[in-house]
């Protein structure tokens, strides 16, 4: 089977999971529940469950047990657009070819939307379903909120808000924390559900590290280069805002030689697993190649 297609299925999948996730409330409160649908299940890539859910394929894990965990990153890669797209933040109005919440209902729901499916994704991880152990699901929630707070993702967002100047070595710790720390506990969910071991950890962490730089790279290039009807979010901003970022630091051309660099980097991560991560391993091709 394509790549793309294994991906497709896969977002598939936790779009189907989602949808049964997300409950409609009654009465007044529904108007969050339909915002928080809106936003989540709105037509995203759906790349970190998607590492998730192939590193579940790797270590032979319970499918529906994976699915779980997939969509809770999904829950706070959502709630983080949400908000990153407020006009006290980026300011944008289009996300994944719609309007973003904010201008599709208004600012205090989006605000909410972002609290509320923060809040979901921990309500799922911590659930049995997700694991009979509930030491596992202990760690996995730990490792989630790590992820996404003030030294994670959150953590990232601030230094991005405050403005990176001219200063390659803290545009890249910027880059860890607010996009490299999802994607790397996309892969260290299932890890920790499969109790595997420190060397499998230690690749799979490595990979999951450069990945996420060379995701945040092309993020950039699309950003200068990309067309907004194809991103389905306006291009062009990180310049128009002086946003320091590997494209407005290196030039494109030199971003984009690094990007190939650090592909072939990132796959050798992965030597240690052999075909069993035939599907990681191309997903590297597919990050590099994508339109949006
Ligand atoms: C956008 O993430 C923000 C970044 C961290 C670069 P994605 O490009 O994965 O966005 P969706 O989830 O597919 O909409
Ligand atoms: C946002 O980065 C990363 C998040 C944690 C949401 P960007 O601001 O570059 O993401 P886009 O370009 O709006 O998707
Ligand atoms: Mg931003
Ligand atoms: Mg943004
Ligand atoms: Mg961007």
């Amino acid at each position: 089977m394509a790549l793309a297609q294994r991906v497709a299925e896969s977002a598939d999948l936790v779009t189907v999971a989602l949808d049964q996730l997300l409950h409609r409330a009654e009465g007044p409160e529904a108007r969050l529940t339909e915002a928080m649908r809106y936003a989540a299940l709105g037509p995203g890539k759906r790349l970190r469950p998607f590492f998730a859910i192939e590193t579940g394929k790797m270590f032979d894990l319970d499918d529906r047990a994976v699915l779980r965990a997939a969509c809770a990153l999904e829950c706070i890669q959502a709630y983080s657009l949400v908000h990153d797209d407020l006009p006290c933040m980026d300011d944008d109005d289009m996300r994944r070819g719609r309007p973003t919440v904010h201008k599709a209902y208004d600012e205090a729901t989006a605000v909410l939307v972002g609290d509320a499916l923060q809040t979901v994704a921990f309500e799922i991880l911590a659930h049995p379903d997700t694991h009979k152990d509930g030491n596992v699901r202990a760690e996995m929630v730990l490792r989630l909120a790590l992820a996404s707070g003030a030294r994670g993702m959150c953590g990232g967002q601030m230094i991005d808000m405050l403005g990176v100047r001219d200063d390659l070595g803290a545009v890249a710790r910027m880059q860890r924390l607010k996009t490299g720390a999802l994607i790397a506990v996309a892969f260290e969910l299932p890890l920790i559900m499969a109790h595997a071991g420190d060397a499998e950890r230690h690749a799979l962490m490595a990979f999951a590290q450069d990945i996420g730089l060379a995701y945040q790279i092309v993020d950039d290039l699309l950003d200068a280069e990309g067309d907004s009807a194809v991103l389905g979010k306006k291009a062009g901003k990180d310049a128009d805002k002086g946003k320091a970022n590997y494209v407005t630091l290196l030039g494109a051309q030199a971003a984009r030689e690094r990007l190939n660099l650090l592909a072939e980097q990132t796959k050798a991560h992965l030597d240690p697993f052999g075909p069993r991560a035939e599907f990681l391993r191309a997903s590297v091709d597919f990050v590099l190649d994508r339109r949006n």
